[in-house]
């Protein structure tokens, strides 16, 4: 991953800990409606792939166990990782495209209200991404992949010889002679491996995205309905489509790029399908970028008035990340596909602790705090949740307090540790185990492979029955929490009411 050049170590400080009291009476554990949904506190476990379902996109008990295990902690609200919404072949991502999901999905829906005590809510995030390569091999990319055209011929003043004559000479020219003969987007190809862009609209099944995408989000928010889902989060965020659409980047010459109302369309429209098709009395918000982090890319002004915009519309929620995007993404290697965390607005989205002199603990909290100033100056009194290097209870709270966020997403550190939100609502904070950002957890999500902490994955491997990676070396969910009390009965003495 990259990170800032100023090399400056952060290390997490979560400040003072609040006694049980104290947590009572914190807005962190007061309740909040996000539409027709109450949460019981104002806490939030942001959507974070663990890679664990089946090749083919089906629930796993390694899912159950990773949803459980957040769930025991009882958060205000768990968004169940980023869940594709096409039919087609997704490696091991969470799918949704389908009917056939639906009892897997409803399993994790019982196991999250059992194992939350039905103090949680959850919510799935639903997603379509575009089609990416490999970085291919070159001699297979000039000799096979790429296609010949007049433009190349022309360049290379070949005119009359065979494809096989050219892409032999082609194979002869270093990478920047390859330059003055190849696209930008070839050589994109080249050095990246192909990836699909929105502003492709010389492809047909990209030129009709508007058509076909509100239908796909609309039909996979009936089976969030119908598998007992609290309520969907359209993924508008990072690298993936409707991010794309949004950004200043889409100078697609049709109504749905170019200037922002028209950047602004088709998530509307995805909006407005699920809508009608889910209905009024169920909970539908989205995750976006506060900030693009690219070069060209969006800047908050923008992010404000998508924000003003979906308000308007009637989005329950609006959940704000930043940066994770392609165009900034390192070379990968050949063989592996560009993963959009990986240059510096993925250091943006997943900031760890070598940072540069803002550090890396809220650095979304100013931007988001600006699209919610918008939201609330245009009357509209929708929650936005902030993500982003959060960890304390001051923090949080404080934050709350000066009204820069209704909702606090806690996503590295409910991994590094689950019972964060019950150990602090109980006054035990400084049983908390703090995240130490050191992005281990994202690495093994770069490679695909079931994402865990180091602060925990190593510990108590010979607990009878625990569930291990094939290789019996990680453990895949965190150690149980001894409090040595009767939780329930602590929690109630606490004050803490359930929410029907
Ligand atoms: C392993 C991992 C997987 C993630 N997967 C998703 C995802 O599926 N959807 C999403 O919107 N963000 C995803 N994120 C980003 C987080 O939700 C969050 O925005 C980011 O980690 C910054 O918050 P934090 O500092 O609290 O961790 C992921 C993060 C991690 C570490
Ligand atoms: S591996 Fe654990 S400690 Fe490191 S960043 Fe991820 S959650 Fe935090």
């Amino acid at each position: 991953m990259w990170r800032p050049p100023e090399r400056i170590k952060w290390s997490a400080e979560p400040g003072r800990w609040p006694t049980r009291e104290e947590a009572a009476a914190s807005r962190l554990f007061r309740p909040v409606d996000i539409g027709p949904l109450s949460l019981e506190s104002r806490s939030w476990v942001p959507a974070m792939v663990p890679w664990r379902a089946t090749g083919d996109g089906i629930v796993t008990p390694e899912v159950l166990g990773w949803y459980e295990r957040f769930a025991r902690g009882r958060p205000g609200a768990i968004v169940v990782e980023a869940t594709g919404i096409r039919d087609i072949p997704s490696g091991p991502l969470l799918r949704i495209g389908d009917d056939r999901f639906i009892p897997g999905l409803k399993t994790l829906v019982e196991t999250v209200a059992r194992a939350s005590g039905g103090h949680t809510r959850l919510l799935i995030q639903i997603i379509d991404f575009l089609a990416i390569r490999r970085r291919p091999r070159r001699e297979r990319f000039l000799g096979e992949f790429l296609r010949i055209t007049d433009d190349h011929r022309a360049r290379l003043d070949a005119a009359g010889w065979t494809e096989q004559r050219i892409r032999a000479r082609l194979a002869e020219l270093d990478d920047a002679a390859l330059a003055e003969i190849l696209s930008p987007r070839e050589m994109e190809a080249l050095r990246m491996g192909y990836r699909e862009r929105v502003t492709d609209v010389g492809l047909p099944h990209i030129r009709d995205l508007p058509e076909v995408l509100p239908g796909l989000f609309a039909d996979a928010a009936r089976r969030a309905r119908e598998a007992g889902f609290d309520g969907v989060e359209l993924h508008y965020a990072h690298a993936y489509t409707m991010s794309q659409f949004l950004s200043r980047l889409n100078d697609r010459d049709d109504l749905y790029g170019g200037s922002l109302e028209n950047r602004a369309r088709l998530p509307l429209e995805v909006f407005r399908r699920v809508r009608e098709t889910v209905g009024e009395d169920y909970a539908v918000g989205c995750r976006y970028l506060a900030e693009d982090c690219v070069d060209g890319g969006n800047p908050v002004e923008d992010s404000a008035r998508f924000g003003v915009a979906f308000a308007e519309a009637g989005f329950d929620f609006l959940s704000l990340s930043r940066g994770g995007r392609f165009e900034d993404a390192k070379q990968p290697a050949v063989g592996s596909a560009a993963y959009p965390y990986t240059g510096p607005s993925g250091y943006e989205c997943m900031p760890q602790y070598v940072s540069d002199a803002r550090g890396p603990f809220g650095r979304n909290v100013e931007p988001a705090a600006a699209i919610r100033a918008a939201i609330r100056a245009a009357g509209h009194a929708t929650p936005v949740v902030v993500t982003g290097g959060i960890h304390g209870f001051e923090q949080a709270e404080g934050l709350l307090r000066d009204g820069k966020a209704d909702i606090v997403g806690f996503a590295r550190q409910s991994l590094a540790d689950p019972d964060w939100f019950i150990k602090v609502r109980l006054g035990r904070g400084d049983e908390v185990v703090v995240c130490e950002y050191t992005n281990y957890c994202e690495a093994l999500d770069q490679k695909h492979v079931p994402v865990t902490c180091k602060l925990w994955d190593r510990k108590r491997r010979d607990e009878p029955g625990i569930a291990k990676t094939p290789d019996g070396k990680r453990r895949l969910t965190a150690p149980l929490w001894e409090p040595g009390l009767d939780l329930e009965r602590a929690l109630a003495d606490s004050g803490d009411v359930r929410l029907s």
